[in-house]
């Protein structure tokens, strides 16, 4: 440990002045976020090792007189000062107070009292120790203004957010967002190509974006084309539509997304593979309905948004392949948390489509896209003839154009499109695997968490390797509208609930693995906690603690359910007569 620069007599006095907290109080504090206390850890980087608490800002007592007022401008900042014993963190807070900041405590003890209250196990808030990735992770959780984002609680005050809706919609970070409004504010045009300078630029940035999403997922733009739509829901109906005329049948799996079924039911004729008691897919199936009809298409998911479940996409491609079928991958939420790479088309298991949309990578909402053969998607008819989709048009004959714009009827989403190609530059520079890594810490962190928990149900197989930061679960007793409300509101941890749009899937989840509470008027359904890239492990000890929390039926309001909605009030205590009232419209 460094040396301790003050006297006996200095310390008396330090302690006289500043407040010193319990490990016990500065972690209640912390997990219901009471005062947005923020750690200020001022250990050396050596001492670091036994982890830390929260998501503390470090500076070392020698920095802090220079430092401080440049990272923690507002004086008003509630602050706990930590170190490895309980001294150090005295001095500095002492110099905080006197640079001016007003509401300065130390922890009593430092770390070694917060471990010795038994934080380290299973109910801390200790983060991993600060390596530089951790430190970077830091920054990128600082381009998304989100993450500063209060939720209000039930009966007053508010919370940080912490958003684990990732499988829904990601938010954009800030360069992503200062690219889409300068485009909106000073190069807002129509890609008409060649016009006006306006045009020229416009026009340029679009054909860009089109490299930019091949790239990202190792696709060639010579022998296939990116097609823009809306959403993943138009991708995957654009793919079935192309595949239309082709002779045979679709082959899907019973662990899709509606997106990445019901397009496909529109057009022809579907069989489903079915998918084992633990949600995984059976593959033994899938090759059996491959090899026992003629199949042109099998379409499936890189990854459920109920599970996180990822079935090897490139064996299941090889597989189609040698029986003469083309493979189109829902890549809707595998898009911003895994690796991507559809493969030469010289590859037995390379990826024939690929559909994924910006809303699901950290871009606004509003443009997706559908990767593909150029051969297939030209000898298709347009799928919205209109406008940008002709050569020639004369009162009796259409002359149609080629790829992309062949399927892109009407004006694209252009600044959406630019956004989400910024947003996939960003991911990259970032590095896929780093994505990967990071979230995959969370969520075996949180699988083995939750998993702990008695009376959780955690659907799905288990194995974090094998899916994305996506975890669906129910707490026994309680209905999964009413854990998502309580988690909302008494702790600001945004979750969904529901079926996700993936019934089957969820029916067959729920029949072999039990645990829901229906709620009157609502299926069974769950909770869904997906994590995203700016997550952090207090994201992961939030959600714990709450969910523990519901499991003992701690929670302090009266919750009321109709129909959609449910209503929360503010308590003396938990009373089992409102934890649901059956009054669902
Ligand atoms: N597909 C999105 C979800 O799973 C909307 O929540």
């Amino acid at each position: 440990m460094s040396s301790i620069p003050t006297d006996d007599a200095t310390m008396e006095q330090l302690r006289l002045r500043v407040p010193q907290v319990h490990a016990s109080t500065l972690r209640d504090e912390l997990i219901t976020d009471s005062t947005r206390r923020q750690v200020l850890d001022v250990r050396d980087s050596h001492e670091l090792g036994t982890g830390t608490i929260a998501r503390p800002l470090y500076c070392s007592l020698r920095d802090l007189a220079k430092t401080a007022k440049q990272r923690l401008p507002d004086l008003d900042q509630p602050l706990c000062v930590v170190c490895h014993g309980g001294e150090r963190s005295l001095v500095a807070a002492g110099h905080l107070l006197d640079l001016g900041y007003t509401d300065v405590v130390s922890l009593r003890g430092g770390m070694r009292a917060w471990l010795s209250a038994g934080f380290q196990a299973g109910n801390a808030v200790v983060v991993t120790p600060p390596d530089d990735d951790a430190l970077s992770w830091e920054a990128i959780r600082d381009e998304f203004p989100i993450a500063t984002r209060r939720i209000p609680l039930l009966g007053g005050g508010d919370t940080e957010l912490s958003y684990l809706d990732h499988a829904a919609s990601t938010h954009p970070p800030s360069r992503v967002l200062e690219h889409y409004s300068r485009f909106m504010a000073h190069d807002y045009s129509n890609v008409h190509r060649g016009a006006h300078h306006l045009s020229r630029t416009a026009t340029d940035e679009f054909a860009r974006c089109y490299r930019v999403i091949a790239e990202f997922i190792g696709g060639q733009l010579d022998d296939s084309a990116v097609i823009f739509a809306s959403n993943t829901t138009q991708a995957i109906d654009l793919c079935a539509s192309v595949m239309r005329k082709r002779p045979g049948i679709t082959i899907l799996t019973d662990l899709e997304h509606h997106s990445n079924d019901l397009p496909h039911r529109r057009y022809g004729e579907t069989r489903r593979a079915r998918v084992l008691n633990d949600g995984r897919l059976d593959y033994d199936h899938l090759e059996h309905l491959i090899a026992s009809n003629r199949v042109k298409l099998v379409a499936m998911s890189g990854a459920s948004n109920v599970t996180g479940w990822m079935p090897d996409i490139h064996r299941v491609a090889t597989l189609a392949h040698a029986h003469g079928a083309r493979i189109l991958v829902d890549a809707a939420q595998l898009l911003a948390h895994h690796p991507i790479d559809v493969r030469p088309l010289e590859d037995p298991a390379h990826l024939d489509f690929l559909a994924g949309a910006g809303h699901k990578a950290y871009a606004p909402f509003g443009a997706a896209f559908l990767f593909g053969p150029r051969e297939l998607f030209d000898a298709a008819p347009p799928y919205l003839p209109g406008g940008g989709t002709a050569t020639e048009v004369t009162a009796d004959d259409v002359q149609w154009v080629a790829s992309p714009d062949r399927h892109q009827g009407g004006t694209p989403n252009i600044g959406g499109v630019i956004a989400l190609a910024h947003a996939l530059e960003f991911l990259e520079e970032i590095g896929m695997d780093r994505v990967r890594a990071h979230e995959l810490k969370l969520t075996d962190a949180v699988m083995t968490r939750l998993l702990a928990i008695d009376g959780l149900t955690v659907y799905g197989a288990p194995d974090p390797h094998a899916r994305l930061g996506v975890l669906s679960f129910n707490v026994t007793g309680v209905s999964d509208p009413l854990t998502a409300a309580i988690l909302s509101e008494e702790r600001g941890v945004a979750c969904r609930n529901g079926r996700f749009c993936a019934h089957p899937y969820m029916a067959r989840l729920l029949a072999a693995q039990g645990g829901a509470t229906p709620a009157t008027g609502h299926p069974p359904g769950a909770v869904r906690a997906s994590f995203g890239l700016y997550n952090t492990e207090m994201d992961v000890e939030r959600l714990v603690e709450a969910c523990e929390m519901i499991r003992r039926k701690g929670w302090k309001g009266r919750y009321q359910i109709r129909g959609e909605h449910v209503a929360g009030e503010m308590a003396a205590r938990c009373n089992d007569r409102w934890m649901e009232a059956d009054t669902a419209s």
